[in-house]
């Protein structure tokens, strides 16, 4: 790939200790991620990192594949090919797939007890993660020089991402809300974002199987999940698997049911990417539109809290919001379902504001997970605080679709230089720009070369035709 000549501006973070560090230039960054996914790829899927997810995760393979094209694309389409191998007889498609057997990662394969349900071929987990591989596979498709190839990959690949949409709809939404609920919140993929606090705390009888993490044995404690929480974490998948996975049971029973902005926003614009890809193969779209026209009007009358100007997801066991003011308040702009005068209070009023997302006294680098200004904002644990690459792209990429291309160009300047800084971590303390969690991590080096692939700065990523706001 040619990478696109690097301004100084694109390196330099102006007023932050890095500056004066020796620029980056896009060549060696994207050198170096290569060399990074090439040393995570075990020839059939690219581990999330080598030590602490030895694994295939389902939505780190949909950016994976983002960044992959760019530098291999045949390899790219192969990561989406391994991970639909996860895929259950009901169509589900699972958040972990262990085709090596167990490793020193828990949950182990066995801890599921999901071999009953499945159908596949290996192990997988019982919950999902948020579709982002739909999203994925139109961005293949699109800008793919051979649209031949494109076209035979998207043929291959629509029936199972359509199998995938309609379990979500027929298990997470049986009664047709409009939107789907999550059951962990490990599927929303922030895994133990304050959001899921409440509900979490509200688990009556809490009572984990047996088991040992070992998470902290590759990263330090202070950066990982409380033992409070990860006991609840056990404890519905303890239940779950005692109900055998029967996704009716699931969402009749489960104590935590949850319609998360997150999913429902990723799941939205996924949609829509389904709908393209039905177009381009001459399927029938209507079952897609009656899902998106149901969607969209459900996410703007039951999702915004209009007196705090935020996307709040609900809890649908306690009726309550779910209120934190965290990064996926931006996701409906990527989603392209956010009314244009609520993407605008949503930008001026939170994004801008230098105590919770912009540049000020409390951060040096966009965006942290959770708004620097809540109680619950800790800089370097998790979810709670640290800027994610993977948030940054999704972010950024809705704002410049809504025209915001200033405040998207500075996230994307933050995305590039917090790489260039401390290196293709999971995670970045956003007060320095220090590296947390894993080192090594696939989608971090994967996103910063999609970034790096933009014809030119404030140019919209290759990719998916921007979201037309107000309509599909
Ligand atoms: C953690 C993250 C999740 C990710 C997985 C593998 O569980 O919270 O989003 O998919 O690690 O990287």
């Amino acid at each position: 790939m040619p990478p696109k000549p690097m301004s100084d501006s694109d390196m330099r973070h102006d007023d932050s200790p890095e500056q004066g560090a020796s620029p980056v230039d896009p060549a060696t960054l994207i050198r170096d991620a290569h060399d990074l996914l090439r040393r995570n790829d075990t020839g059939r899927f690219v581990k999330p990192s080598l030590g602490q997810y030895p694994h295939q995760w389902n939505w780190d393979a949909a950016f994976i594949a983002i960044g992959l094209r760019h530098l291999e694309r045949a390899r790219a389409r192969d990561e989406v090919r391994h991970l639909l191998k996860g895929q259950w007889a009901d169509g589900m498609l699972p958040h972990i797939l262990y085709p090596d057997g167990p490793s020193d990662y828990f949950p182990d394969p066995a801890f599921w007890r999901t071999d009953g349900r499945s159908g596949t071929p290996f192990a997988t987990s019982g919950l999902t993660q948020p579709p982002v591989l739909t999203t994925a596979v139109r961005m293949l498709v699109d800008d793919d020089p051979d649209q031949d190839a494109a076209r035979a990959f998207a043929a291959e690949t629509f029936p199972a991402l359509l199998r995938w949409h309609r379990w979500l709809h027929a298990a997470r939404d049986p009664h047709g809300t409009g939107l789907l609920a999550i059951v962990h919140p490990w599927e929303s993929g922030n895994d133990n974002a304050p959001r899921f606090r409440a509900a979490l705390d509200a688990l009556e009888g809490v009572a984990p199987p047996a088991y040992r993490r070992r998470d902290q044995a590759h990263v330090q404690r202070d950066e990982r999940p409380v033992a409070g929480e990860y006991d609840r974490f056990m404890h519905l998948i303890g239940l779950y698997r005692g109900w055998d996975w029967d996704p009716g049971a699931l969402y009749e029973r489960a104590p935590f049911l949850v319609q998360d902005v997150a999913f429902n926003a990723l799941a939205h614009r996924a949609e829509r990417d389904l709908r393209a890809l039905a177009v381009a193969l001459g399927h029938p779209t209507g079952e897609i539109d009656a899902w998106l026209d149901a969607g969209h009007s459900a996410f703007e009358e039951r999702l915004w809290d209009a007196p705090g100007g935020l996307y709040l997801g609900r809890d649908l066991r306690s009726g309550a919001w779910l209120r934190e003011n965290d990064v996926t308040t931006f996701l409906p702009l990527f989603a392209g379902v956010a009314a244009p005068g609520r993407a605008q209070r949503l930008v001026e009023t939170h994004l801008r504001d230098p105590s919770a997302y912009a540049r000020g006294t409390k951060i040096r680098f966009g965006l942290p997970s959770v708004a620097a200004s809540s109680p619950r904002f800790e800089p370097r644990r998790y979810w709670c605080g640290p800027v994610w690459a993977n948030m940054n792209w999704l972010v950024l990429q809705g704002l410049r679709s809504y025209g915001f291309d200033a405040d998207a160009d500075a996230v994307r300047r933050d995305t590039i230089a917090l790489a260039a800084r401390s290196g293709f971590v999971e995670y970045f303390d956003a007060r320095d720009g220090s590296a947390c969690g894993s080192r090594g991590f696939s989608w971090s080096a994967a996103l910063v070369v999609d970034l790096l692939a933009e014809a030119s700065e404030g140019a919209p990523a290759p990719g998916p035709p921007p979201p037309d706001p107000g309509s599909r």
